[in-house]
């Protein structure tokens, strides 16, 4: 049984869910990392949800899997370990501080770049961890990372 279509269709297959692992260990470890149809992504558990999204910063490259999840507006967000670059966690959108230099008064205020980090879906289904690429038609900054040359992350950097 083939119920999406996608052992007919090759470009279909690249969108079916994948099996990364188990429910149990990445709630202990709290993150992991996957390849999912040749597209390197990590996954994360915080606070009672899965998040994924493509394993290298937006910015250039970055090993988003060594970062630290911190929250910033009240948006959980991993900071990448390279240049402090903030991405959220639920949407990959990058968020900078801006301030008004004409305005001394004003305390610096957190805005979005808009999605630059590609985010993928994580199901759990009877223990185990799914992921189904996104699809989603919007160019996204980090898919310059994820593809070619960029695409084979070394374990230790
Ligand atoms: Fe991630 Fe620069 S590579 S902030």
């Amino acid at each position: 049984m083939d119920p999406d279509g996608s052992e007919q269709d090759p470009e279909m297959k690249k969108y079916s869910s994948v099996c990364v692992g188990r429910e149990e260990d990445i709630k202990k470890s709290e993150r992991m990392t996957a390849v999912v149809h040749d597209r390197e992504v990590v996954i994360f558990y915080h606070r009672g949800e899965y998040h994924a999204m493509d394993i290298r910063c937006y910015h250039s490259g970055g090993p988003l899997h060594l970062g630290e999840i911190e929250e910033f507006d009240g948006r959980p967000c991993i900071v990448c370990p390279w240049h402090k670059y903030k991405i959220t966690l639920a949407t990959g959108e990058g968020l900078y501080q801006s301030i008004n230099p004409k305005d001394p008064s004003a305390k610096p205020k957190w805005c979005s770049k808009g999605i630059k980090q590609r985010i993928h879906t994580v199901t759990v289904d009877n223990g185990n961890i799914y992921v189904t690429l996104s699809n989603e038609p919007l160019k996204c900054d980090s898919d310059f990372y994820a593809t070619g040359i960029f695409k084979v992350i070394q374990s230790s950097s």
